[in-house]
């Protein structure tokens, strides 16, 4: 097959972990006689560098004409002081508004190996295996009206939805869990939100046609408490905007590391984003000490979503799973024992394994 990919690497350690996830797409598309194109375009603070905008309109068509995206990371404390419109993080939610990527996934998994780099206990961590669905469009983050009134006495944000938005989150979410353990929970906060209401009543509109899959629904604050006492009680959980935000950075605890998350980001035509779930990491950059694997995760991500290649994510993420095997690992895993390497390293250790493995 051949694809062509937008990378759009950013800020910070961004540009390292671009590098390594495009040394992995080469290596799958060597391995399995693909042909992957690459273009880069810039995003975030180096696209004000040089371009006096975060988003520059160049980056949005090539956007638009890719077979799939893969961002590295935007910031740094460079543009801290620039005015809100002018700041790198409006390059990002620019590209998913103006992309319509109204589906959010992060999946979170604790490797074996790594169940020691969980501040939780290990037997609490191990068989955690599970995906948040967040809607990333709507709700809290984007309703209207949003200001200060009252000369400044009062002031007012909006959770909105339409039920067009939530139905096609719902339904995203669904099928995610019929290709996983088939079993749904939906967050709310229906004992108090209208909106939340109305996401369950669509949920339950919505379950005929997904019989193969059980769904509940939880309140978000026993959500949030289950996902550290229980983890692996949960499959998929699919919720509004906000509590995905909160809910997938508690989640990364699971893992050992903001370094081992990856996520996609996905609209209607099935067009996808890819980027690792960390930022820019301004205290580690330049220096290659960044793990790439949340970046080389979310590439097995665009392989499945985007390309439909499935045997050909499964070899990127059992190449990661072998050199965790192996004992490697970057200094961000706060491990005894085990081998730490450079990020460079690590990737080229997956690669190798991606070219080697049978
Ligand atoms: P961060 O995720 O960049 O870093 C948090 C901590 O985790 C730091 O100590 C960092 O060194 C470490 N870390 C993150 N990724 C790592 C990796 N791959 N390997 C090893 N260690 C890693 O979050 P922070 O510090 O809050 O934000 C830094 C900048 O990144 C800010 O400008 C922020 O706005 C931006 N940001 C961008 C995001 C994006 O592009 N999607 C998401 C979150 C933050
Ligand atoms: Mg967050």
């Amino acid at each position: 097959m051949e694809k062509h990919i937008l990378l759009l690497p950013g800020d910070g350690i961004g540009p390292e972990v671009t590098k390594a996830a495009k040394s992995v797409l080469q290596s799958v598309a060597d391995r399995f006689q693909h042909t992957f194109t690459f273009e880069s375009h810039d995003i975030g603070g180096v696209a004000i560098d040089n371009h006096e905008t975060p988003l520059p309109e160049d980056t949005v068509e090539a956007a638009r004409k890719a077979d799939a995206i893969f961002l590295g990371a935007v910031g740094g404390p460079k543009w801290d002081q620039l005015p809100g419109h002018m700041r790198p993080e409006k390059g990002l939610l620019g590209i998913r508004k103006q992309l319509g990527l109204f589906a959010n996934l992060r999946p979170v998994k604790a490797f074996q190996q790594l169940l020691h780099a969980s501040p939780l206990k290990h037997e609490v961590v191990a068989a955690s295996d599970l995906l948040i669905v967040r809607e990333l469009t709507g709700g809290l983050y984007f309703g209207e009206p949003r200001e200060r009134r009252n000369n400044g006495k009062t002031v007012v944000d909006t959770l909105a939805y339409e039920r067009r938005e939530i139905e096609r989150i719902v339904d995203q979410a669904f099928q995610s869990a019929q290709v996983r353990k088939k079993h749904l929970t939906s967050v709310d906060k229906a004992n108090v939100l209208e909106s939340s209401r109305m996401w369950r009543e669509v949920v339950e509109e919505k379950k005929a046609q997904y019989p193969d899959v059980t769904v509940e629904h939880m309140l978000v604050d026993a959500a949030a408490m289950k996902l550290v006492t229980n983890p692996a009680y949960f499959d998929v959980i699919v919720t509004e905007n906000m509590f995905g935000d909160i809910l997938s950075d508690e989640a990364s605890v699971l893992t050992g590391s903001l370094g081992m998350l990856p996520s996609a980001s996905l609209n209607e035509t099935g067009v996808g984003l890819y980027e690792p779930v960390h930022g820019s990491a301004p205290d580690i950059a330049g220096q290659n000490k960044a793990n790439p694997l949340a970046s080389i995760l979310s590439v097995a991500m665009m392989l499945k979503h985007s390309f439909g290649m499935e045997e050909e994510a499964e070899q990127v993420e059992a190449a990661v799973q072998e050199v965790l095997n192996e004992g490697y690992h970057t200094a961000d895993i706060d491990l005894v024992g085990g081998t730490v390497v450079s990020g460079s390293e690590l990737a080229r250790r997956v690669v190798d394994q991606i070219s080697t493995n049978d």
